[in-house]
């Protein structure tokens, strides 16, 4: 039976800096519901809380149109068909992803939206995550923006993040020394202990500077999640031809970007700085998931699944990712469902 009312958040108005209580609204809505043909009703059951949210919220065009006032937040997430229109490619129970938004109940098209059939060692949950765009990006940014190669050192920022925790695995995996970046003591233990990278340092640390200097006498690869300082000071540490990977800038999406200093490094190093958005590879998203999915198989990859309950509380959750207060992937959870295929696991 479905529900009397259905909840949707909506992009209220556009943040100045960090994301307020009046960046979102709830609405709640009369359940009129119905797929017509080739269409899909859905009930969305996670939803994927993703750094980048914040930058689709400015008022340009980045990779992708700015979020429009009144919208329904822009979100991808897992969801299970409640009832397929004439002519649909899906049926009722399928599991599947798109995006979804932040949407209890939704009709799409449905070659808008994704079957999934999860393969052997992984989890549901990972299509938003190692199978998923995250992952993907960890991927792509090593092997063919970093091209790292077994033996070079290799450095992550956000290292205790969802891409971040990907990239620096992927990266022990190929064979590199990896030193990973994070926020606390307790995200740097859980990267050398659990994740085995070679060195974690906080960069909150009064000594960081120092501590870096120290285990990074010179970096290959610099996979960059978060810009700014951190980024001004990798540059310090240039090896000849090094690769930076320009995967995002998370310390200054709230706010005005400061600009670098040691950036003349790159011209005496011959260092190479490119950035790349990981829709660039749908072509090649194929050849990585299989990858990932052998690794995930084989038990190399170790992921945290960090969730939330509720869409109500998906506004406070999204804070999480510029705060540091998540580690590994940030999803929040609408509701466990039945789905047609009784070997998914919810
Ligand atoms: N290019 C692409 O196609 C692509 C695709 C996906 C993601 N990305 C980028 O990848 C990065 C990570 O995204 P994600 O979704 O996986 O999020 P995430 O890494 O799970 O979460 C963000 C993490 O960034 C760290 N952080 C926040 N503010 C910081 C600051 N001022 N200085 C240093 N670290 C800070 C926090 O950890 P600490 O506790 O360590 O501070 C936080 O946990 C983002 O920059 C995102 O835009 C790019």
């Amino acid at each position: 039976m479905p529900p009397a009312t259905y909840k949707r958040i909506l992009f209220n108005e556009r943040p100045e800096g960090d994301i307020t209580s009046t960046t979102f609204r709830t609405e709640v809505s009369p359940f009129d519901l119905k797929p017509g043909e080739g269409e899909v009703l859905v009930q969305v059951i996670y939803l994927s809380l993703d750094a980048a949210m914040r930058a689709w919220m400015r008022p340009v065009k980045t990779y992708m149109e700015p979020l429009q006032i009144g919208e329904v937040m822009r979100s991808g997430g897992l969801a299970v068909v409640v009832e397929a229109g004439k002519g649909s490619k899906l049926a009722e129970g399928d599991l599947v992803t798109g995006s979804v938004g932040w949407r209890e109940y939704g009709v799409f098209r449905s070659t808008e939206l994704r079957k999934l059939q999860t393969p052997p060692g992984a989890e549901t949950l990972d299509w938003l995550g190692a199978l998923g765009t995250t992952g993907l990006t960890a991927y792509f940014g090593l092997t063919d923006i970093g091209k790292l190669k077994a033996g070079e050192t290799l450095v992550v920022s956000g290292a205790a993040g969802a891409t971040g925790s990907l990239a620096c695995q992927m990266g022990k995996i190929l064979g590199a020394r990896v030193v990973a970046i994070a926020g606390s003591a307790d995200k740097c233990a859980w990267l050398e202990s659990e994740l085995g990278v070679d060195k974690a340092l906080n960069y909150k640390s009064p000594n960081f500077k120092q501590q870096f200097k120290d285990a990074v006498p010179h970096l290959d690869v610099y996979f960059d999640n978060v810009g700014g300082e951190i980024l001004d000071l990798a540059l310090t540490r240039l090896n000849m031809y090094a690769r930076v990977v320009m995967c995002g800038a998370i310390s200054e999406y709230n706010a005005r970007p400061k600009g670098l200093q040691n950036y003349q490094n790159i011209i005496t190093q011959r260092a190479q700085l490119r950035g790349f958005i990981i829709f660039d590879y749908t072509k090649q998203y194929p050849e990585g998931l299989a990858i990932i999915a052998k690794w995930l198989a084989e038990g190399k990859i170790k992921r945290k699944f960090h969730v939330v309950e509720g869409i109500e509380n998906a506004p406070e959750a999204l804070p999480l990712l510029y705060s540091g207060g998540n580690t590994g992937k940030l999803y929040v959870r609408l509701m466990v469902v039945k789905v047609a295929d009784p070997k998914v696991k919810l």
